[in-house]
């Protein structure tokens, strides 16, 4: 199948030749072609031009015209947990009335009260809701994902997300990235005695999920009242026999040494970072490891906002991510953890758009295929409604800008 897009505005992220991530004042640019066209054979993008150089119609199956709108690349989502079993509302309200994310966790709330629901329904129900999410997603222009197991905390139910992600990754156009994540918290069963329950992730849980290949990497929540920076460094020396990188939590409740024990890990990303100083920017420095913030989550939890500026002018790259999950980020949109980047973050726009494509593709090792309108990249793309400019998309921050997405180059919502 041969499609022609042509009469667009702007394609933005039209790289030519795109790094695999962008740092530092490199993320306050962002390469457009203005009047051009695009061509995408089957799945992949074959052609990116001005109009001026518009191949002929007739050797394409299907021509459209894109007038007053724009292009960009599909949003990259590198952290999400959106396998879960029911919503967490009584906490929101809990929070509303003075109790912090911490305190109710304490209590045996938040991961716990998600643990507990998901141990008690199916596979089957699970796929389905993930599924639905997945399709929401793809409607807000996400073509990517990365999705995180860690509401089972039983082998038996750490198993069962991982292989609803497995089911997935057959049954969804999206990309899918599958990260373990059994080490989110400890259950109450073993709350005198941590040791055990990492145990049973070390010797019980990483060898199934190595023989099943069941992940791509491996996470551990590295904070104050959760996993310490030696348990995180046991649990990930574990999966790295199974070949799993790190991606993991970090930073979010407190200066834990989450984001000094991922870089000296080879993590591909820290996630979270709102507690981020001098020491920890130094840490990320010169690594490969990408950091990844997540703002809305510090937007629901009203938590400190992790320091974006800092970060960028330090020379550092950053990604951006939705964190979607039922406890401290019930939000799969994209469009919306943008707008605040630039408005919380001061994140410029431009810094924002490569946050959420090129750099988040590389947090889930996918910026070689996915994250830039390049030729011989996946042809995910959102097409906007008409707007004048890119600025307009983190602007609008309550309103939609998308009028429809390609994933691998088929129409998501509709056949336009
Ligand atoms: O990324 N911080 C740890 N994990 C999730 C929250 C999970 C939950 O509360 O259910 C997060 O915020
Ligand atoms: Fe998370």
């Amino acid at each position: 199948m041969k499609t022609l897009i042509r009469n667009i505005k702007t394609i933005v992220g039209a790289e030519s030749n795109p790094k695999g991530r962008v740092c530092g004042q490199e993320m306050n640019r962002v390469q457009c072609i203005h009047n051009g066209w695009i061509s995408i054979a089957d799945d992949i993008i074959s052609g990116v031009g001005e109009m001026k150089d518009i191949p002929s119609a007739n050797q394409f199956d299907m021509v459209k015209d894109a007038d007053d709108r724009l292009i960009l690349p599909a949003w990259c989502d590198p952290h999400t947990h959106l396998i879960y079993a029911g919503s967490r509302e009584g906490e929101f309200i809990d929070r509303i009335r003075g109790l912090s994310y911490e305190e109710i966790a304490h209590k045996g709330g938040g991961i716990l009260n998600s643990a507990e629901k998901l141990n008690n329904i199916s596979e089957d129900e699970l796929f389905i809701g993930a599924l639905n999410r997945l399709n929401e997603i793809a409607r807000y222009g996400t073509g990517a994902v990365e999705i995180k197991s860690g509401y089972g905390l039983t082998v038996e139910g750490e198993l069962k997300m991982l292989r609803v992600i497995k089911r997935l990754k057959k049954h969804s156009p999206l990309t899918i990235k599958a990260t373990f994540l059994g080490a989110h918290a400890i259950p109450l069963k073993y709350k005198q005695n941590r040791s055990g329950y990492i145990d049973i992730i070390v010797n019980e849980m990483l060898p199934e999920i190595g023989r099943e290949k069941l992940a791509d990497y491996c996470d551990v929540f590295c904070d104050r009242g959760f996993f310490t920076p030696d348990e995180t460094t046991t649990i990930l020396q574990a999966a790295s026999k199974y070949g799993l990188q790190p991606k993991i939590h970090a930073n979010e409740l407190d200066y834990s040494g989450g984001i000094q024990v991922g870089v000296s890990n080879n993590a591909l990303s820290v996630d979270h970072l709102e507690y981020t100083g001098d020491k920890e920017i130094e840490a990320l420095r010169n690594s490969t490891t990408m950091p990844t913030l997540l703002p809305s989550t510090a937007f629901f939890l009203n938590l400190p906002y992790p320091p974006a500026r800092k970060m960028i002018d330090a020379g550092l790259p950053v990604a951006l991510a939705t964190d979607y999950n039922p406890g401290s980020s019930p939000s799969g949109k994209m469009q919306f953890v943008l707008s605040l980047a630039c408005i919380k973050l001061k994140m410029l726009p431009e810094e924002a758009i490569n946050a959420a494509t090129l750099n988040a593709a590389y947090a889930m090792g996918l910026s070689a295929t996915h994250g830039s309108i390049t030729v011989g990249k996946k042809a995910n793309l959102i097409i906007t409604k008409p707007l004048d400019n890119y600025n307009l998309i983190p602007y609008s921050f309550g309103s939609e800008v998308i009028d429809w997405v390609l994933i691998g180059g088929k129409a998501h919502s509709d056949d336009k």
